[in-house]
């Protein structure tokens, strides 16, 4: 089993990104959400968020988000939810170390939520379930209970359905090209692909090489189309990748490039650094197959 380490007031926690190594979407249900297949794989890159307990029973988070009221935040109503869920009295004051990019397919929002559920479960002594915390996680967003699940996962359904998934070593040059990609925009568009074949689980584990990709995402077509940025930040580290595969993840706007060491990625970022445009942005992370705030517990 996975268990939560080093959960404590007043310590900075991770929220790491997450990237979708492919993305189909496979259906639509009655509600308009969309049936995907996906692979989450998380990134030893993420925000930081640390939690100080707060007498008054409120929750508040400390820092300025620019175009995000507190109220609005999903760290926010993640805390405000727990409380509700439960009938805890106890209040927190949240700051979160943003380091993702909004609207950017990494996760980031989603992330951080879902490290507000882990870590007030356990500094407000909730008890409650992970399946519990990813149900709730559910209701605030479609990507928040992968997190919560704290493994690499396939996922199915709107991404609810998860399966842990190891995958082999990989390092990854992520380029966020400055634009913020608001996914209801993608998923709405009339041209998006809706009827990719489901394949099987098997199929994926079987074949998810470091060079050629399984698969493919889905929503790339229409952003690239919609984000003229996407388009540039996919022409771009492809013409520079070498045989990498380069795509891009969620709904947008990262790109990533996927090499079997981590020096391969540095390489390409050197490479690309003078040729981005202002208000790019660029990293290097290592590929994880578990949350970095678990750990497996021995059996
Ligand atoms: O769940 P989340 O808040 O991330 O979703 C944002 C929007 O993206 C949804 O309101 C919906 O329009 C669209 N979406 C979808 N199918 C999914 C996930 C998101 O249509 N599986």
């Amino acid at each position: 089993a996975l268990q939560a380490v080093a959960v404590e007031w007043g310590v900075w926690l991770p929220a790491p990104a997450k990237i979708n190594l492919f993305l189909h979407v496979v259906g639509r249900r009655a509600d308009g959400y969309h049936l995907l297949q996906t692979a989450f794989r998380f990134l030893d890159h993420g925000d930081r968020l640390r939690f100080t307990p707060r007498a008054d029973g409120r929750v508040h988070r400390l820092n300025d988000v620019p175009g995000v009221p507190e109220d609005d935040d999903l760290v926010v109503r993640a805390a405000r939810l727990l409380q509700r869920e439960t009938g805890c009295t106890q209040g927190v004051d949240i700051e979160v170390d943003k380091r993702l990019p909004m609207g950017g397919g990494l996760g980031g929002g989603s992330s951080d939520a879902a490290t507000v559920l882990i870590a007030l479960n356990r500094l407000w002594q909730l008890g409650l379930s992970r399946e519990r915390l990813q149900a709730i996680g559910l209701t605030l967003g479609a990507d928040v209970p992968v997190f919560v699940f704290g493994r690499s996962a396939f996922a199915e359904g709107v991404g609810e359905r998860l399966q842990p998934l190891q995958l082999p070593p990989a390092a990854y040059l992520v380029v966020a090209p400055g634009v913020s990609v608001p996914t209801p925009r993608i998923f709405a568009d009339p041209d998006l692909t809706r009827d990719t074949e489901a394949c099987k689980i098997a199929d994926f584990a079987a074949s998810p090489s470091i060079d050629r990709l399984f698969g493919r995402n889905d929503l790339q077509p229409v952003a690239a189309r919609l984000y003229p940025e996407v388009s540039q930040a996919i022409s771009l580290l492809a013409a520079e990748a070498g045989a990498a595969v380069v795509r891009m993840s969620g709904s947008g706007a990262c790109v990533f490039a996927q090499y079997a060491d981590i020096e391969a990625a540095r390489q390409l970022q050197h490479r690309l650094a003078a040729q981005w445009p202002a208000g790019w942005q660029g990293f290097v992370a290592q590929g994880l197959d578990e949350h970095p705030l678990f750990r497996s517990s021995p059996a």
